[in-house]
């Protein structure tokens, strides 16, 4: 390894910013871009969730109900840091697309609405970090406002999240007796004052809480903050980074994301504790970045994310090496090798094209259908990288086509939005029909939404006789065989030819499960 490429690592942080809609994850972003200099001016991020032209907001489903339905990448500099943050969509009905996006980054900054408190798709998101033990930093937002208390906030997210918490700032008041924060990480105070969103760089310094400054600057609120650290001193545990690297803690910041208060400090804390790029698993062997082999994975495809070109990006973390553009690599699923000539790298102003990336990096690669979620590519040795699932579907839907002349177009669009993971693609053995199975049902909506808008099929979706699916195998071939036979009416082939079984309700699937003994039921796949 070289020396350069050691550096490089060191300084790289690749994050998500996961929370339940409406807690300030935009707001968040935007102020976080600000401080990186990557966008001049507030509102930037803001306007991709309403304006026609905005880079992410392709897609008219997502305008019309101001959700955010993809997630994209945006790559910017803070301090001596190069910072890749990876925006996923809140809405429950997408957590497939955030799970993936999630097995791409080293950790994860959650945002939690102070009124509210741990949210259910907060519960979802966090369960996704466990499972893949995410490193978390919380940051409580809207102090601006009433809400809970600091305390019940936090015995909130041990309580439901099942991870310790440790305040690094805390809270003087809140709504309009909000002060500031205290910084319990560097011992500093720093004063809130409403509507100035560029905030003063003089802080007050104050390391002995008995300090009259301290009266000083808050008046009667003071001796609440003595008390307040007092009673946290007592019950909270220390900050502990390998803890927190471990995920079993959680370092929390109290601010307001719209007023831009807090956001510094927790920028700084994020870049100075969160995780350099770590290793990954493959299928052989765990791969480090500090390997000279270049390699990585596709987590995410977005097709037709400019309708004028038509063309797919493939989502590329870099897990070891250096890229460097044009380089050739192997693609282990086609077996072939490849050019990366036409690599972006996903600048937060702007898609610009790379010359070089480096571990932590994502890189956007252009294609027409070459590349698939679950991709590996490497210098030569064969690997696969794991843990890019597909979830067995909840929910069911046949596609009826209005005009029978659109077959072809119809056969591409599902096809392609099921290799971009839109949407899982099924054809039953007996039959002719689509049948399309999803997490959330918002997906089908998008599905034919973009079915129309990118590929011209003007088609319906109606009620599909389901509610359950798995994947299934069997180690005995006769066995195998003999089940096909018995269940063809629920067996379908999906998108990549995998063999499923699709049930008419969860008790159907049980009640077949525990009559076949011999067959495997796989509630999850992973992409091969
Ligand atoms: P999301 O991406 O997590 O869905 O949340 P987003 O940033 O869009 O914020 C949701 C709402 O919360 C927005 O209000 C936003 O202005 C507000 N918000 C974010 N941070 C703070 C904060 O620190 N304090 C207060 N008081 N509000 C905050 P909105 O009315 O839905 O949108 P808009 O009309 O302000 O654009």
């Amino acid at each position: 390894m070289s020396s350069q490429q050691e550096k490089e690592i060191q300084r790289r942080r690749t994050f998500g910013i996961i929370s339940h809609p409406d807690a300030g994850k935009t707001t968040l972003t935007e102020k976080l871009l600000l401080f990186g200099g990557a966008i001049q001016m507030a509102g930037a991020v803001k306007s991709r969730k309403t304006s026609q032209h905005a880079v992410s907001d392709w897609m008219a489903i997502e305008q019309e109900r101001g959700i955010s339905v993809t997630s994209s990448v945006m790559k910017f500099n803070y301090r001596d840091f190069e910072v890749n943050l990876l925006d996923t969509p809140g809405h429950q009905d997408f957590s497939e697309d955030t799970y993936r996006v999630l097995t791409a980054v080293d950790s994860a900054l959650m945002v939690i609405d102070n009124a509210k408190g741990v949210e259910t798709q907060t519960e979802k998101l966090m369960e996704v970090c466990r499972m893949r033990n995410t490193p978390v930093i919380t940051f409580i937002n809207k102090l601006d406002r009433e809400g809970l208390e600091p305390l019940e906030i936090l015995a909130d997210i041990e309580d439901k999240l099942q991870i310790e918490c440790t305040p690094l700032s805390w809270p003087i008041g809140m709504g309009k007796g909000f002060k500031g924060v205290y910084d319990l990480y560097r011992r500093e105070l720093q004063l809130f004052t409403p509507g100035q969103t560029v905030r003063p760089q003089d802080r007050i310094v104050i390391t002995d809480l008995d300090d009259p400054q301290l009266d000083a600057a808050l008046g009667r609120q003071a001796d609440k903050l003595r008390g307040d650290i007092e009673l946290l001193q007592g019950a909270a545990n220390p900050f502990d980074l390998t803890e927190y690297l471990k995920a079993s803690q959680s370092p929390v910041f109290f601010g307001s994301a719209i007023n831009n208060f807090g956001v510094k400090e927790l920028l700084d804390a994020f870049v100075e504790l969160a995780p350099c790029p770590g290793p990954r698993a493959t299928v052989t062997r765990m791969v480090a970045p500090e390997e000279e082999q270049f390699s990585g994975f596709t987590f995410k495809i977005q097709a037709n994310m400019n309708p004028a070109h038509r063309d797919r990006i493939a989502f590329f973390r870099i897990c070891s090496g250096k890229f460097t553009r044009g380089m050739k690599v192997r693609h282990h699923r086609l077996g072939k090798e490849v050019a990366l000539a036409n690599a972006t790298i996903f600048m937060a102003q702007d898609r610009s094209n790379i010359e070089e990336a480096w571990p932590g990096d994502i890189i956007g690669i252009h294609n027409h259908g070459t590349i698939k979620i679950g991709d590996t590519f490497s210098d030569k040795e064969e690997l696969k990288f794991t843990g890019i699932p597909n979830f067995a579907p909840e929910h069911f839907r046949r596609v009826i086509l209005r005009n029978p002349l659109k077959m072809k177009q119809l056969n591409k669009g599902l096809m392609q939005l099921a290799e971009e993971g839109a949407v899982q693609l099924f054809r039953p053995i007996l039959g002719s029909d689509y049948i399309l199975g999803a997490v959330g049902v918002l997906q089908f909506e998008v599905t034919m939404s973009r079915l129309k808008v990118e590929y011209g099929v003007e088609a319906i979706s109606e009620a599909a006789p389901y509610g359950a699916a798995r994947w299934i195998s069997c180690p005995d071939r006769k066995k195998l065989d003999e089940f096909k036979a018995k269940n063809q009416g629920n067996l379908a082939l999906d998108a990549e030819g995998q063999l499923a079984f699709l049930a008419a309700s969860e008790w159907r699937l049980n009640y077949t499960m525990e009559n076949s003994p011999d067959i495997v039921f796989h509630k999850t796949r992973e992409y091969s």
